[in-house]
């Protein structure tokens, strides 16, 4: 197969787009498909400070790439959640990747902060992950609030949005369908959130770390089953595959006429914000949720007789 623009060799097929790529013609589409997102949906303005929440997975550190290459002045943020093994590992990578890019780079560590996801595990009871994703918000909010950046950017791509899109929509779940898309704008003590690779699928981003020589932390959660949505993304990837193209217009089409529609009927709803009583977090529970969690875990780490033992 042949490159469809150069008609040198092509190394990345790409079915719904029609299309074939070479390396540097793949490299163009992948820094275009970007900058469509950013100007189509007013994402990152010039001159603004963009935090760049990094697991240490192929997603989030091309975008990192991809946001410094196009000139944008990027901050990563990795929380270190705590957990043997795996969490050093992925925290390993993503320090790697910065020095080796030259990239500034902010860590929070969850047991420094005294809420350590085994422990969240151990003392909670309820889904570890729904937790875990919480606490990991919060601190992209905190982090970008508190050391003034303006927008916090995430690695969530095509594939991700398109997954929980459809959960949302089997759901009809109206809140979720309101402001789902790649930019929330800033409000009530919330910095904007912005998905730049919401165009670019799994597969793409995947090519873009590999072609760019990026090593990617690519052991899955141990307190999770696998990839989150991963039944939505299979049954995906086969209408996708009988018809090439679906996912990006689905996605476009509810941006286009889905969301409008949720957001003017979902307006007037939500409880007044204000600050956390204990880290200033926007909340409309007097303290927040994370304060709550990290109290409870607190109280019963004190109380558990295995860790007064030690
Ligand atoms: P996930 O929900 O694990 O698919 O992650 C979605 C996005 O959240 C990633 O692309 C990252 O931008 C961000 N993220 C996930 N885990 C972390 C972490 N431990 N530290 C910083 N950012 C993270
Ligand atoms: Fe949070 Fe696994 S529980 S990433
Ligand atoms: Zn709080």
């Amino acid at each position: 197969m042949k490159c469809r623009k150069c008609k040198a060799p092509a190394e990345v097929p790409l079915p719904s787009h029609n299309t074939a790529f070479c390396r540097d013609c793949f490299a163009a589409y992948f820094t275009g498909q970007v900058e469509k997102a950013i100007r189509r949906h007013g994402l990152i303005k010039p001159g603004e400070r963009v935090l760049v929440a990094l697991s240490g997975g192929k997603d989030s550190l091309s975008l990192m790439l991809e946001l410094s290459r196009l000139g944008y002045d990027v901050t990563g943020l990795h929380v270190d959640l705590g957990i043997p093994v795996s969490s050093a590992a992925a925290r390993n990578k993503v320090e790697a990747f910065c020095r080796l890019h030259g990239l500034k780079l902010r860590v929070i560590e969850l047991e420094k902060e005294g809420l350590p996801i085994p422990d969240v595990k151990r003392y909670i009871n309820r889904p570890v992950c729904s937790a875990c994703g919480k606490i990991k918000r919060h601190w992209f909010n905190r982090i970008a609030l508190e050391e003034d950046f303006q927008v916090l950017a995430t690695g969530h791509n095509l594939d991700d949005e398109v997954a929980r899109l459809f959960a949302n929509t089997l759901r009809w779940d109206a809140g979720y369908l309101s402001d789902q898309g790649p930019c929330l704008q800033a409000e009530n003590g919330f910095a904007r959130k912005v998905k730049p690779l919401c165009r670019l699928t799994e597969f793409e981003t995947g090519c873009y770390a590999f072609l760019n020589g990026i090593e990617i932390h690519t052991a899955p959660c141990p307190y999770s089953g696998g990839a989150s949505f991963t039944g939505h993304k299979r049954l995906w990837a086969d209408l996708e595959h009988m018809s090439p193209g679906q996912k990006i217009a689905f996605y476009d089409g509810f941006l286009k006429r889905g969301r409008p529609a949720f957001a003017r009927q979902e307006q007037e709803k939500g409880d007044p914000l204000a600050p956390c009583e204990v880290c200033k977090s926007p909340t409309s529970t007097g303290i927040c949720g994370v304060c709550r969690l990290k109290i409870a875990v607190t109280e019963r780490r004190a109380a558990d007789p295995e860790r007064q033992a030690k």
